[in-house]
């Protein structure tokens, strides 16, 4: 019989049973804050096939991950997807994996709701900036707020709870605060505003601009209602409110002015197989190596619980002193987020 072996606690005592899985770095659109629009992508060679990210993520699984959350770039514009989503949920099967979800821009939702729903998952948080076809067409470059949309009507269809990711951007869908926050009461979808972060090496002059903080934003949605703090936390970073008005509840999530790293339970790894242990610092162990050194699975958890043993304490990003300090040049499309 095989002993159930210790789980996974860094040097904080933070217990890490979220892991974070981008499966491709691709996407379909191009999102001014993410992407650049002539975009190198890694070679199709480099990336772990499904079948690697599978035996990554179930020896994840069986050191005490609890929640695996996928992301890209855009998750399902990977080939053959779902092969890996069925893999994943054998895992909700035998109860050892509590949550499957997906981080999506939603483009390709009304072909995979019904698949994804059927293999147990449950929620998906979509990316939407804005309700204005011309302005989403602006901020994704190459996106149309339709199918979107659809996508996420199709998701609604089968079931699928929704969370809509906002990034707030200052000049940019301040005006539309009140139309999104009326459109989700609307659809029954949650809705959490995020602060744009100083990702990627060539856009930093444009986030400075960009940035709204939301306390601000905060400060206007009390001008119209009532708030109320709520101390529950989904295991994410965001923070939420009640609006007494309308029963809807509202995330924020606020790495700049507000740091959450000290409850941080998670870790991010790349389509290539680098494990980030933080998304605001460089530091990566890449588990690639390991996995296809043998094909028993000692040495790849010898090297994940080496990687937990360094996961620093908290990420440096700060615009406070009017210039972006903590700049990653690592794109947010490389580690999903
Ligand atoms: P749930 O709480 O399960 O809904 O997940 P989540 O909010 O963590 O997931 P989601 O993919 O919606 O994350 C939204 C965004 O929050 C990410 O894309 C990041 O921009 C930001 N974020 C999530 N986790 C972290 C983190 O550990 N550090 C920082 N700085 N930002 C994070
Ligand atoms: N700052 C904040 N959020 C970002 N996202 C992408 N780039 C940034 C950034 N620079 C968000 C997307 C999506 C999630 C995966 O990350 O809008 O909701
Ligand atoms: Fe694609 Fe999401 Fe990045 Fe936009 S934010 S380019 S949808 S990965």
């Amino acid at each position: 019989m095989t002993s159930t072996p210790s789980p996974l606690v860094d040097p904080f005592a933070r217990a890490i049973s979220y892991l974070r899985v981008s499966v491709t770095d691709r996407c379909d659109f191009r999102c001014t804050y993410c992407m650049s629009e002539q975009m190198t992508f890694l070679p199709k060679a480099d990336l772990l096939s499904l079948e690697e990210l599978d035996r990554l993520c179930s020896t994840f699984v069986r050191l005490g991950v609890q929640k695996l959350r996928i992301t890209g770039g855009e998750p399902l514009v990977r080939k053959d997807i779902l092969t890996f989503f069925r893999a994943m949920s054998r895992h909700l099967d035998t109860g050892t994996l509590k949550e499957l979800t997906l981080t999506t821009n939603g483009s390709q939702l009304t072909r995979y709701a019904d698949e994804l729903a059927a293999l147990g998952v449950r929620r998906i948080n979509v990316s939407l900036d804005t309700l204005d076809p011309d302005k989403f067409a602006q901020i994704t470059r190459w996106g149309r707020l339709n199918q979107v949309l659809e996508g996420i009507e199709a998701a609604k269809s089968v079931g699928l709870k929704v969370k809509i990711n906002a990034v707030a951007l200052k000049g940019f869908n301040e005006d539309e605060l009140f139309p999104l926050l009326d459109w989700c009461a609307e659809e029954g979808h949650d809705l959490t505003f995020i602060e744009v972060m100083p990702m990627g090496e060539d856009m930093s002059p444009l986030r400075l601009d960009q940035y709204w903080p939301l306390k601000d934003l905060r400060t206007r949605l009390a001008g119209r209602f009532t708030l109320t703090d709520l101390t529950e936390r989904t295991g994410g970073p965001a923070r939420y409110v009640r609006i007494e008005e309308t029963g809807q509840k509202v995330g924020f999530i606020t790495p700049l002015t507000h740091n959450f790293c000290e409850s941080c339970n998670r870790v991010r790894l790349t389509c290539t197989g680098a494990l980030y242990m933080c998304l605001g610092q460089e530091d990566m162990a890449d588990l690639r190596a390991p996995l296809r050194a043998s094909p028993d699975d000692a040495d790849l958890e010898q090297a994940i619980r080496a990687a937990i043993a360094r996961k620093p304490k908290g990420h440096d990003f700060d615009y406070s002193r009017q210039k972006v300090t903590g700049q990653m040049t690592r794109h947010m499309s490389h580690t999903g987020g």
